[in-house]
């Protein structure tokens, strides 16, 4: 055994021993053991508690350890390797009463192995690979020594101007719901205390999709009873299936920021759902009080924040400096202090690190030889889970797959970026090592067919939007420009098109166009890339559109250029591997959208489950007075639900088992699916409800259930959906949850338009 590991040992087994000596209650009983805790610690201890800093150049390490061996700090985000956080742990161990540091980080999707973005995990209808994706990123990050993550995002997205689109998964409520389950599910295991377990923080509590035109941290003004069947059961999901925190939103609420809203976490969160772990305000939102005009001054904020409910402070340096004298006024009691303390030392219970601080950090002697070894890496469940999220929008002509055969052109500004690949929020991974479409194609390929690259296009062609993209990123610019003029790169892209049987352009956005704090007006692919788009559409070869993007584009115009156009979202690591396996018809695409994509920005907002209204526009019928746009069709381009593959499927004979439902009672709706193409493929047959005449108005549809399908070519299978009162329940004005007796349509399909329907009566 060397030096370091001995040490590692002796401070993991002295750190134990002691902890377990320090306070007399027995640690299986959480209550009396945390109660006791807090009875030893001094005012100044607790409040170090709510302290949640990130880990950056602007905190000195040496400082850090002093400040936690001190007790004045609770917890770290931002820092990733287990010899990062085992000296911080050990200062933790040195502090009077031992207690332990917790270590958090933005696991969104994927820890060192990047799976697809949210909104493309959403698309794949598929909640083993999500539960794949939770379990591994956990796996991971645990064995970096984190405990915690911001994560599931779950705030419904239907303004996709909003780059945070990206990071959830999508305009569904009930689909959006049972993922926010299975993600918490995943992430936490069989319990939050285990080694290879990372406990979930869901966010943004509550309705940061919703902000006012899409604008990033913009307001939010709700009617009570969308927020409730919208917007709100996607948290309520997580909170359900266990998750140990809540990370608040940095947007208000009917003019209430979330942070000092005691109605949202107080009386909802609480009181109502029953919550009893942690909340952690967003990064420096207890300051943001003052600018939101609700607290004139920094003392005043913190007080609002801590009487709300907010437990840990993120970067915000106001509990520390305002809290003393606010405790000595008055304005704040002990009993609200104690609350908040009691909350955060009950999570570092439930992340298991009473009981051993190391719990994760292990012993420096099993530190990982090079914690950014590709063999640290899950890459087959990383291809796997992509190749489901991948959407096939078009396919005229059957060009797709590709034969492996010929010369292919390949081009566009997004078929080599790996940086891109990623998407954003893109936690520990390492650009250089995800597979770009390019390096797909190669590997795909092999000496079987020739590809011409060339890039065509830079991303954009406005400096100021790649300086504004590139400030974003701290580590590296995200956006290199290629200096040549545009019509130079056009024109070799032009010319290996012409030497090609097909094109296949890797076009759309760059990752940090989808991200916090990029909004953006338009829903466009940038001009400079519609000009390539243009001039490859002339030469007459065909063309498949492989887009990388973060929200719904507006892609009217793309679809009359393309023959073919697949979504691919940003895939991931093995994003390119993915991306092949699909274009040569090695994986039959299944995906479906979990977002509506529009025609233009103009239409926004365009969501499927929108409430009913008198004037409806009707396609084929005269448009006036209805409710539309005159300048260009209505309805989606996309719509929710949607995506082809390369067999053909058709629903036949939906039947219900009776015309009425009694209450406490099931009805069974059948239907049969069948595989009238070529390949064996996937499919999601959804599962659609509409509430006839109820006592306000409701959605035109909701989606209740689905079920992804495997058939045969030519297999054809009956499926049974079980529908109850449940499904049927909505809040009404009175947020009374309750199910109106009545007629009720069901509506099946392959998505949300191409439907099929039946009538019941809820008696
Ligand atoms: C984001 C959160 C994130 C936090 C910590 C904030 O800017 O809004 O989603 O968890 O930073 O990285």
């Amino acid at each position: 055994m060397n030096k370091l590991c001995l040490l590692g040992l002796l401070v993991s087994l002295a750190s134990q021993s002691a902890f377990a000596a320090a306070p007399a209650e027995p640690l299986k009983n959480k209550d009396a053991f945390i109660a006791n805790l807090m009875k030893q610690m001094t005012e100044d201890e607790k409040i170090g508690q709510l302290r949640l800093i990130s880990i950056g150049p602007e905190m000195p390490r040496e400082l850090i350890r002093k400040e936690i061996a001190a007790g004045r700090i609770g917890g770290t985000f931002n820092s990733i390797t287990r010899d990062e956080n085992r000296p911080m742990q050990d200062a933790a161990m040195r502090g009077r009463l031992k207690i332990p540091m917790f270590f958090a980080y933005d696991v969104i999707h994927g820890h060192r192995t990047i799976f697809p973005i949210s909104l493309g995990l959403a698309a794949s209808w598929d909640m083993d690979a999500i539960a794949k994706v939770g379990r591994t990123s956990a796996v991971e990050a645990a064995a970096d020594g984190i405990d915690m993550t911001f994560a599931p995002m779950v705030d419904i997205a239907r303004d996709p101007r909003w780059g945070r689109t990206s990071e959830g998964f999508g305009e569904d409520t009930y689909l959006v719901s049972r993922i926010s389950r299975v993600m918490v599910e995943s992430f936490q295991g069989q319990s939050p205390a285990n080694a290879d377990s990372i406990m979930a923080a869901v966010k943004h509590f509550a309705l940061y999709g919703a902000v006012e035109g899409g604008r990033d941290y913009n307001t939010v003004d709700m009617s009570p009873a969308k927020m409730y069947n919208d917007y709100l059961p996607p948290y309520r999901a997580a909170i359900d299936a266990g998750a140990g925190g809540v990370m608040v939103a940095l947007n208000s609420i009917n003019g209430v920021p979330a942070t000092s809203n005691t109605w949202l976490m107080n009386d909802l969160l609480r009181k109502e759902w029953g919550f009893k772990g942690v909340t952690v305000s967003d990064h420096g939102a207890i300051g943001e009080l003052i600018r939101h005009g609700v607290a004139k001054d920094g003392t005043e904020a913190a007080k609002l924040a801590i009487k709300a409910g907010i437990d840990l402070s993120m970067n915000d340096s106001l509990y520390g400096e305002d809290l003393p004298k606010l405790l000595k006024s008055g304005d704040v009691s002990q009993t609200d202090l104690d609350n908040a303390v009691r909350e955060i030392l009950g999570a570092k219970y439930d992340m298991g690190l009473f009981k051993d601080p190391y719990v994760r950090i292990g012993v420096a002697s099993e530190d990982p030889a090079d914690t950014y070894a590709d063999s640290r890496l899950h890459r087959e469940a990383a291809r796997d889970v992509a190749r489901r999220s991948l959407v096939l929008l078009e396919n005229r002509n059957q060009t797709l797959p590709l034969k492996k055969a010929g010369t292919i052109a390949l081009v566009g500004p997004l078929a080599d970026a790996p940086i891109d690949m990623m998407g954003s929020w893109a936690a520990a991974g390492r650009p250089h090592q995800s597979v770009t479409v390019r390096e797909g194609l190669r590997r795909a390929l092999g000496d079987q067919a020739k590809v011409i690259y060339a890039k065509g296009s830079n991303v954009t062609g406005d400096k100021a939007i790649v300086d504004y993209l590139n400030f974003l990123n701290f580590d590296a610019p995200e956006i290199v420009d290629d200096p040549r003029p545009a019509a130079v790169m056009i024109a070799e892209a032009v010319k290996a098109a012409k030497q090609s049987d097909v094109v296949v352009a890797v076009v759309g956005e760059s990752r940090g166009m989808s991200h916090e704090s990029s909004s953006r007006t338009t829903l466009e692919i940038p001009a400079s890339q519609r000009e390539l788009i243009k001039a490859l559409k002339a030469t007459g070869k065909p063309l498949v559109l492989v887009l990388m993007n973060g929200r719904p584009l507006a892609l009217a115009w793309e679809r009359e250029q393309a023959d073919a156009i697949l979504e691919t979202w940003f895939s991931g690591t093995e994003g390119g591997n993915a991306i092949a396996d699909v274009l040569f018809g090695d994986y039959n695409p299944s995906g479906k959208l979990a977002i509506t994509f529009p025609r233009s920005v103009g239409q926004i907002p365009m969501y499927y489950n929108h409430l009913r209204i008198g004037r409806p526009f009707t396609p084929g019928k005269p448009g006036n007075y209805t409710s539309q746009y005159f300048e260009e069709p209505n309805g989606p381009l996309y719509p929710f639900g949607y995506g082809l593959s390369y067999s053909d499927f058709s629903l036949s004979n939906l039947s219900l088992s009776s015309k009425t439902l009694k209450k406490g009672q099931t009805l069974d709706a059948s239907i049969q699916v069948k595989n009238t193409g070529k390949h064996d493929g996937e499919t999601v047959v959804q599962l659609y409800v509409q509430d006839v005449a109820a006592s306000m108005s409701r959605p035109v549809q909701e989606l209740k259930n689905f079920q992804k399908v495997m058939l045969k070519a030519g297999e054809e299978r009956t499926l049974h959906f079980s529908i109850s009162e449940e499904e049927l329940k909505f809040w009404n004005n009175q947020l009374q949850f309750a199910a109106e007796p009545g007629d009720f349509n069901i509506l099946i399909g392959l998505d949300s338009q191409a439907v099929q329907q039946q009538t019941f009566e809820l008696l």
